[in-house]
């Protein structure tokens, strides 16, 4: 979590920092901090985002061409002014931004106090700075070997960047953990979390490897390890655009991220999907596909949104692809003692591929002697380069922290990898096969339909946008829509929404049923559509409020429910990808109602660098 930023070169650095830290805003924010280095360092912090910051911003910052910026979400010390970052070292010597956490903090930290250091905040990162600094000046060293030798002494995660008074002519940088891209210009270089603050000024970009330190210089860069090893950095090109991570005209990103599914999924099918005469091609698994179709089981792992993906994925290659599937939370995979046998094949689900969970069950698996594979739609974040293989979604860039696109794209993945191994395998004739593809490729045009009902779906959100409970019920594959659709709800409107199994509703949720609370049911036309039915009479017979997700045209629910959200009627195993959708926008709306801050609900974080 947390975003950070840094700047070098000849441009005032101020809007660099602040345009950038509003872009990573979604990683965080519960403070904001910046400093310049003009004629002299100034630091401005306060608690609240980046708005909050900009009014304690003055003309005096405004000659600085070098500059670092933070917005934080809080791990160590509660968010306030002195809390946030930047942080200054006792002698002033050195400021820094981080994101991540020092696990020994506590230990350093006592130590260095017994050596008459003095602390203001009750943050980790003090304690780097302070430890910088107190090598720095006990060693006699220059400011990068103190650098080196104090994360050296370190455990836990970082991706920083220190400025050092006394040499202003650079920036240091490091990675263990936590994400860093540098953007490469013309003698000048830009700093941060993730790519989008540096695509509006440079495509070329370097991104830091775990151990990397980076000293820059506006005219310079070196990349060593943190013991000292030279290594020539790889510059990539950036294929997004700037378009793509402004709102383009819509109130909030998470309306504009629903709105752009047709096409996200569109991109993410182009090239590999292609005819309904033709193979379904995962260029990523070329060289991994006699072991992935003969694998014995298939763990998936994920952390919230893309745990659902890989529930819907479960139903997906057991049922195409006939391979026996469990999907593990990362975060539980991680600390027990998991069976991992060499012929599992191990698929780790992540938006942002940087999940501090997702990342170490990926290492758990492989130090088993798993092969792990990656669906992330971040290109070059960690777990894409961790894992042994993989597929990206070409969702674009989600800001919104509420997942929304890159959930379909997800699914289009799954949907695209059980069907290729099913078709290997032979179990599916050509008949079925052609009648899939044909139903994969209209998926797009289905959900735009659904999206040109969006009015329909405000007025019955606008009647439930007062609720302080609700439940969603599925069977199969659209249980994992309940879930999802109840995690939408709960994290922007701070409704509390409990997804279930329909028919588990009759050990225990039955008993919440009243008047008031509204249960969404995701009773599409699928193989379980008569239990449903009967699960929904169950609701009404205890007067309960029944919100359904139902196929076009279907007169049976439509009768029984209070409320009804039609989609287009769609092969089973392409149902979740078309009755999520209305899904997000009920909640979207509802939290709109409700004056929530949709794209960055309270306590929330789109990427979860931290256990
Ligand atoms: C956070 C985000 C969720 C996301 C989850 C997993 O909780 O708010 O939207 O689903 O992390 O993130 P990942 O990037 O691994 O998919």
């Amino acid at each position: 979590m947390c975003g950070i930023v840094g700047y070098i070169g000849e441009r005032n650095a101020l809007p660099v920092l602040i345009n950038g830290l509003k872009r990573l805003e979604y990683r965080g924010y519960d403070s904001a901090g910046v400093a310049v280095l003009g004629e002299n360092l100034q630091i401005r912090k306060c608690k609240g985002k980046v708005t909050d910051l900009e009014k304690h911003l003055d003309k005096s910052l405004q000659s600085g061409t070098v500059g670092i910026g933070h917005t934080r979400w809080a791990t160590h010390g509660e968010p306030n002014d002195v809390n946030a970052h930047p942080h200054e070292s006792h002698h002033g010597k050195f400021v820094i931004i981080h994101n991540g956490i020092i696990e020994n903090y506590s230990r350093l930290r006592d130590r260095l106090i017994e050596r008459d250091v003095k602390f203001k905040s009750e943050t980790d990162t003090e304690v780097l700075a302070n430890l910088i600094e107190f090598i720095y000046e006990k060693s006699e060293v220059g400011a990068e070997l103190a650098v080196r030798l104090a994360l050296s002494k370190v455990i836990g995660a970082y991706g920083l960047v220190v400025m050092c008074k006394d040499e202003p002519d650079k920036l240091i940088a490091a990675r263990k953990g936590s994400p860093l891209v540098i953007g490469v210009g013309n003698e000048e270089y830009f700093l941060a979390s993730d790519a989008t603050p540096i695509v509006e000024y440079t495509k070329s970009v370097i991104y830091l490897n775990d151990g990397d330190v980076a000293i820059i210089r506006k005219e310079q860069l070196i990349l060593k390890t943190l013991k000292n090893d030279e290594q020539g950095p790889t510059v990539q090109q950036l294929n997004i655009d700037i378009g793509e991570i402004d709102k383009g005209g819509y109130e909030h990103f998470m309306l504009k991220e629903i709105f752009e599914q047709p096409k996200s999924i569109n991109d993410t099918f182009r090239g590999r999907v292609r005819s309904e005469e033709s193979e379904i091609h995962l260029g990523g698994l070329y060289n991994v596909l006699p072991k992935l179709i003969e694998a014995e089981r298939i763990i998936i792992i994920g952390c919230g949104t893309s745990w659902h993906a890989g529930l819907v994925g479960e139903y997906l290659f057991e049922d195409l692809a006939r391979i026996s599937v469990e999907v593990e939370y990362a975060s539980e995979f991680r600390y027990r003692n998991p069976i991992i046998n060499h012929d599992d094949v191990v698929i780790a689900i992540s938006q942002s591929g940087e999940t501090a969970d997702t990342l170490a069950a990926i290492r758990l698996a492989k130090e088993r002697g798993a092969m792990v594979l990656g669906i992330c739609n971040v290109v070059g974040s960690s777990i894409p380069r961790e894992t042994d293989a993989g597929v990206y979604t070409h969702a674009g860039p989600e800001i919104g922290v509420a997942s929304t696109k890159a959930f379909t794209c997800q699914v289009t993945v799954l949907a695209m990898m059980a069907i290729m191994i099913s078709r290997k395998k032979g179990l599916i004739t050509d008949e079925r096969y052609r009648d899939i593809i044909r139903e994969f490729t209209e998926i797009p045009g289905k959900i735009e339909k659904i999206l040109r009902h969006n009015h329909d779906i405000k007025k019955v959100a606008e009647l439930f946008q007062n609720a302080t409970n609700s439940l969603y019920l599925g069977r199969g594959y659209l249980f994992p829509v309940a879930l999802e659709g109840a995690l939408k709800l709960k994290e922007i409107s701070y409704i509390h929404a409990e997804g279930y199994p329909a028919a588990e509703m009759k050990h225990g949720p039955i008993a919440l049923i009243d008047t008031k609370m509204p249960v969404v049911v995701v009773a599409t036309k699928d193989s379980s559509y008569e239990k449903i039915v009967s699960n929904i009479q169950e609701v009404k017979a205890r007067n309960g409020v029944v919100i359904a997700v139902v196929t076009e045209g279907d007169t049976v629910i439509k009768n029984m429910a209070d409320h009804v959200f039609e989609i287009p009627q769609v092969d089973n195993i392409f149902a979740a990808l078309l009755s999520v959708v209305p899904l997000q926008l009920f909640s979207y709306y509802i939290a709109v109602m409700r004056g929530c801050n949709v794209d960055q609900p309270r306590n929330l974080a789109k990427s979860v660098t931290v256990e």
